[in-house]
């Protein structure tokens, strides 16, 4: 039967930063804009984002953005792309004053200005020291901001489908994108969302791990949907472990913390930061504190029975620094750890947190794949931006702060870009006859399928290998491993069956149609993480320990048919200033 139709101009799938950034432009522009969400858009995860807005405002200490991008760079492992980074690093104070107009309730210093404390990887003077740039509204900047750009869009008529999951890309024969199938959570009414423009803002997939700082909507839904239509996914091995994720529980602590002047200790109570990096300490990049951890763990210095975490204090703090700066901190320390951290240490270790790779796309937003002539051309129709677009600006390692700048920065400009590109395609392409067939067969499969395998312990199966093969470090053996049992289980998914669909409702259906859309992300990550024999950012091989520029300064393309890899070059090439040239990383 054929599915239910409605058309608009643009189609954004995801409520989070960037899309709602998106979603403002494109509203305020008068265009008719759906926004899709599996949750009421303020539950977006977005909201989690606890630390702040890295911007070079320098309201403390002197910045500017030339610095920024150095840092970004260096924290990159060189495998950001310079002319993005820059793009970015350069539009951050306005992004973040264009916010501050908008009304977001940033925290103050005595002279009115904006809030700025210290985050990991984030210098002075090109890798001096560090300095206050993330710009923060407590801990709970994302809080703030996702409230903010979802009253401004509600002031600009943007239509929000609360409550429905985008379930595949349409496409046509000639490979345009012309909108997705989606299905209402509550119902279970299915429906075609008709568009000028798709735009994919649906964020990580950190729940293929078993512990994640993510929320359980993190199940990479824009990256499984590409795949599945053919879109290839870029540097997938690099996968950021925050270090501070709460022990046993995986919520996260801000770095914000350390920013603060908070440290890690380990059993012996020793501060070992200083011995992985002399200068920065505590505030390196998160890819050397989360290996640093881990080594202070695996060489018996973990803290507990059984050795396996560390400490993160801050009771030095006083109360009135945590009670302003870090309040959220303090309800998380005493929910998830059971102690006051004005009081007592708590207990962390490195957690699976941010996707580098994802979904390519230039710095407007617009998706770049193999297409009509070309292996790297522009699809049409089609935009990313956020998590699951990879820019790229973060490479092999983000900089924490860096991630809701890069909501704002690309969710902006991927709206100026879709306004520019509608005004040549006035209306939407004709819809294929198949359009919807493919997704009402993958529903059908689940509605009929019996003597298959529950989606809870599939997704279990997923998680297991990804925890053990795919971690901090990677060990060559354990990803060979990996990669054969990777595939088992995406076998398995595909015979999952949903048990007792009427006490359930629509929950099952919509795990088991998240599982579908993890096992790609799990797939390409896995794959492509056995495939780079070097080690880089938050890629670290016990085999190749060494960064080999020679070799693999590049991209890596994964494709779905075939568990194909290609790679492209790295864009050493800023827009305006001189490229940064190569160079050991250190902190
Ligand atoms: O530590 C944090 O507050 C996380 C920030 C980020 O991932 O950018």
């Amino acid at each position: 039967m054929a599915m239910a139709k409605r058309t608009f101009d643009v189609v954004v799938v995801g409520a989070g930063g960037s899309g709602m950034r998106a979603a403002l432009q494109l509203a305020q522009a008068g265009l008719k804009v759906a926004v899709l969400s599996k949750v009421f858009p303020t539950r977006s995860h977005t909201v989690a984002a606890q630390g702040g807005i890295a911007a070079s405002l320098g309201n403390i200490g002197e910045d500017n953005w030339l610095w920024h991008m150095y840092d970004t760079v260096k924290g990159s492992d060189y495998l950001g792309d310079q002319d993005a980074i820059e793009f970015m690093c350069r539009a951050a104070p306005e992004v973040v004053y264009e916010l501050e107009h908008f009304g977001m309730p940033f925290d103050r210093l005595d002279s009115g200005k904006i809030y700025q404390r210290p985050f990991g990887g984030h210098m002075q003077s090109f890798g001096k020291n560090p300095v206050e740039r993330a710009c923060a509204a407590a801990d709970r900047t994302g809080h703030a901001m996702l409230h903010t750009l979802y009253q401004q869009n509600v002031k600009a008529n943007t239509n929000f489908f609360i409550e429905w999951m985008a379930l595949d890309l349409i496409r046509n024969e000639a490979g345009d994108v012309l909108g997705v199938t989606a299905l209402e959570i509550e119902t279970g009414e299915t429906m075609i969302f008709h568009a000028r423009a798709t735009l994919f803002a649906t964020g990580g997939a950190g729940r293929i791990f078993a512990s994640s700082t993510n929320a359980f909507i993190n199940t990479g839904d824009g990256l499984g949907m590409a795949a599945r239509a053919g879109i290839p996914l870029e540097d997938m091995e690099f996968y950021q472990f925050h270090p501070t994720g709460v022990y046993g529980a995986g919520v996260l602590i801000t770095e914000g913390v350390r920013g603060e002047g908070g440290y890690l200790v380990n059993k012996d109570g020793e501060r070992f930061m200083p011995k992985y990096a002399p200068n920065a300490k505590d505030l390196a990049s998160r890819d050397v504190v989360s290996r640093a951890m881990t080594i202070e763990i695996n060489e018996g210095r973990g803290c507990g029975s059984h050795g396996d975490h560390v400490l993160l204090k801050l009771d030095h703090l006083g109360d009135d620094v945590i009670k302003q700066r870090l309040p959220g901190i303090r309800e998380i320390a005493l929910k998830f750890a059971h102690v006051d951290p004005a009081h007592a240490p708590i207990p962390v270790v490195p957690t699976a947190h941010y996707m580098m790779g994802g979904i390519p796309t230039n710095v407007h937003g617009q998706v770049v794949a193999p297409y009509k002539t070309g292996p790297d051309e522009v699809v049409h129709g089609f935009y990313a931006v956020g998590e699951c677009a990879c820019v790229s600006v973060h490479g092999a390692n983000r900089l924490g702060c860096n991630s809701l700048l890069d909501l704002l920065v690309f969710g902006r400009e991927a709206g100026r870009q879709i306004i520019e590109d509608l005004k040549s395609h006035p209306h939407v392409l004709p819809l294929p006859a198949d359009a919807g067939e493919f997704s009402q067969a993958r529903l059908a499969r689940l509605d009929n399928q019996t003597g298959g395998e529950s989606v809870a312990e599939v997704g279990d199966a997923m998680r297991r290998v990804m925890q053990k093969h795919c971690g901090v470090f990677r060990f060559p053996e354990l990803m060979a491993e990996g990669v054969a049992q990777i595939k088992q289980v995406a076998q398995r998914v595909a015979n999952t069956q949903i048990n007792d669909k009427s006490r359930v409702f629509n929950t099952a259906r919509i795990e088991a149609l998240e599982l579908d859309n993890l096992i790609e992300v799990a797939q390409a990550t896995m794959i492509a993480a056995e495939a780079r024999r070097e080690s880089r950012g938050a890629h670290a091989r016990e085999d190749f320990p060494e960064r080999d520029d020679v070799n693999w300064l590049k991209h890596s393309l994964y494709f779905k048919e075939g568990y194909r890899l290609d790679y492209k070059p790295v864009r050493l090439k800023p827009l305006t200033v001189e490229s940064f040239p190569l160079k050991a990383r250190v902190y």
